[in-house]
């Protein structure tokens, strides 16, 4: 059974194990923009049991021996794109605008219950707005950057760089949406439009934090010591 280093860290956990993801994100701990810190760092700042959490994450890598998660490590660099612009981005262009008039529904009929949902509704706007532009810098730009035969070392540092800041703000906004929402719990009183919502924001969070770890931790490192910062 494949074994946990107590030591490393988050980011390298999820690379080296890709189901612990699931475990991560289950606790609001974000392993992509934040994930340069061990477990029990993680565990500090969001008052969670160390030793739990390692029972748990080895409970998860136990469960998944069987039949291991694919790891994108073993792809190749045009391979790891498809999969990201494919399965990622293409899941973003569906999600985003199925959720926008749910997530504006809920808004507007329960906001007089429940303040938060007003700051919801403009995190998810905010996050909406910065995700269309990110997504077509990396594909018109970024991406044919990494992909070109002798790769221009200062447009992929700039593009790296602008990727780093992107995905940092991407990661505050999903913080606050986890925060606004209570971890995505339905309140009692909460209709099932509600309770949508909170289903599909909670799936937005895994897929965004699955993807930004592609880019920051699997992709990214392979374009040279500049690109390994944030791993
Ligand atoms: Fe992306
Ligand atoms: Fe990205």
């Amino acid at each position: 059974m494949p074994q946990l280093d107590h030591s490393a860290t988050v980011a390298r956990i999820v690379t080296e194990h890709p189901v612990a993801a699931r475990v991560f994100q289950k606790h609001g701990i974000d392993y992509c923009c934040h994930g340069n810190v061990t477990v029990p760092e993680a565990c500090l700042e969001g008052r969670l049991d160390p030793e739990a959490l390692f029972a748990e994450l080895q409970a998860a890598l136990a469960a998944d021996d069987a039949r291991p998660e694919e790891n994108p490590r073993a792809l190749s660099t045009a391979a790891l794109i498809a999969r990201i612009i494919d399965r990622h981005h293409g899941y973003l262009r569906q999600a985003l605008p199925y959720i926008a008039p749910i997530m504006a529904k809920v808004a507007k009929v329960h906001g007089p219950r429940n303040a938060n949902l007003q700051h919801l509704h403009d995190a998810f706007r905010d996050l909406a707005s910065s995700l269309g532009p990110h997504l077509d810098e990396e594909e018109e730009v970024l991406f044919p950057a990494l992909m070109a035969r002798q790769p221009d070392a200062r447009l992929v540092e700039r593009e790296v760089e602008r990727m780093y800041e992107d995905h940092l703000a991407v990661g505050d906004l999903l913080a606050r949406i986890r925060a606004f929402t209570g971890g995505f719990t339905t309140p009692e009183w909460g209709c099932s439009t509600y309770r949508v919502l909170m289903g599909e924001l909670d799936a937005l969070e895994a897929d965004i934090l699955r993807h930004v770890h592609l880019e920051n931790h699997v992709l990214a490192p392979r374009f040279g010591a500049l690109a390994t910062r944030a791993a």
